[in-house]
């Protein structure tokens, strides 16, 4: 693309997420980073005083000396990512939009807003005809808020996608082994992970079950609305001790029959519209197969396509619905800060920015 990149803003850009983002949009060609913003604690430092970085490598030189501001409105920049925690997303995320930015949010607060995006651009892009809605309804006449899906629901929902558009998805069994760095830092205790599994994650099941069924959801002109998927889906969520990666095993059963040969295929057909429009962090394939039957694995795998693919495995008949299959995805990347990134890129594309 062959225009100024455009300025951007991290809210939270000191947390777990909010590295990640600084670290995408460091290298990204179509945005630059303006500002960074964060709590009372890191306002008016220098970002990499303010900031334990904890990424591989240093803190990127282009950010170093930016002052951290506090999140609200009067940020050098024209869109904002955030990377707040969800009940400081809630309003800091409606004021940044209703004062004119474009907002791509990783948080919860606003996902299943009936007129806000819950957005996987290789899913379901007509979701952004929301955006009108959103604006008329909310009186912003530039602004407005764009959300990711949860962490767990991303890679879920994108292996859902192929079956469920060639067969539709009945039913969903899945059981997750999410990475410490989904819970930010410092996250889990140690001496409460190392040597055990936590089988429960505060709020995630109800996150797997609500998203995927809007996300897979119709845009229904006429109604200005979505409507969700009819699908059952039962969550088992568990916390592991891998740093990156949630590991996810899942049964489906489908409307119409599928041998196991033309899910894989339909794993493997899979096209995606932000690569096909040149986004720089859409990557193709979307999905991996892997034939090999100990794959995917969280340490191995979960890096594919810079941390944007989503690798499944184990294709086979399933005992008591009709498939099963395993799916790995980078918590951070794909299912936060890159996914947003792509969100964003996704809107550049098609001219909505
Ligand atoms: N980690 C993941 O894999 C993942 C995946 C998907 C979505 N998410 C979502 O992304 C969001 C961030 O998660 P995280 O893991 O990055 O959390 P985190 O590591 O705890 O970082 C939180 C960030 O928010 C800032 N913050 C905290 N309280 C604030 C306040 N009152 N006002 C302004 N800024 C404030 C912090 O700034 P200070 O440094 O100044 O305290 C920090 O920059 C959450 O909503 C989370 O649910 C996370």
């Amino acid at each position: 693309m062959n225009r100024k990149p455009i300025r951007v803003g991290v809210l939270g850009a000191t947390g777990a997420v909010g590295q990640r983002f600084i670290s995408l949009l460091d290298t990204n060609p179509w945005f630059t980073i303006t500002a960074v913003a964060a709590s009372e604690r890191s306002t008016g430092a220098r970002y990499a005083d303010a900031c334990t970085w904890r990424l591989p490598g240093d803190c990127p030189d282009s950010v170093r000396d930016l002052p951290v501001q506090p999140c609200e409105p009067g940020l050098d920049c024209d869109i904002v990512f955030s990377a707040l925690p969800a009940d400081i997303a809630r309003d800091v995320e409606v004021q940044m939009a209703a004062a004119g930015y474009g907002v791509f949010s990783n948080a919860s607060a606003h996902r299943m807003d009936p007129d806000t995006p819950l957005l996987i651009p290789e899913v379901n892009p007509d979701h952004l005809a929301l955006i009108p809605i959103q604006r008329e309804k909310r009186g912003w006449d530039k602004g407005f808020i764009v959300t990711n899906p949860n962490c767990s629901t991303i890679g879920l929902t994108l292996a859902l996608k192929p079956l469920h558009d060639a067969y539709g998805v009945r039913i969903v069994m899945v059981t997750t082994m999410q990475a410490l760095s989904g819970a930010g830092y410092p996250g889990v205790p140690s001496l409460d992970i190392l040597d055990n599994v936590i089988p429960y994650i505060k709020g995630e099941e109800e996150k797997m079950i609500q998203e995927p069924r809007k996300i897979l959801g119709d845009f229904v002109p006429t109604e200005g609305k979505v409507r969700p998927a009819f699908m059952l889906i039962s969550p088992s969520c568990n916390r592991v001790a891998a740093i990156d990666g949630h590991l996810e095993t899942v049964s489906v059963e489908l409307e119409r029959e599928a041998a196991v040969e033309e899910v894989i295929a339909a794993f493997r057909n899979f096209t995606s519209l932000p690569y096909e429009l040149g986004c720089p962090s859409a990557v193709n394939p979307t999905i991996i197969v892997r034939d090999e039957p100990d794959r995917p694995q969280t340490r191995r795998d979960r890096d594919a396509g810079n941390g944007m693919t989503i690798t499944v495995g184990r294709v086979r008949p399933c005992e008591v619905l009709e498939h099963k299959f395993v799916v790995l995805s980078h918590n951070t990347i794909r299912g936060a800060a890159g996914a947003s990134i792509l969100n964003a890129e996704l809107m550049v594309a098609q001219g909505m920015i």
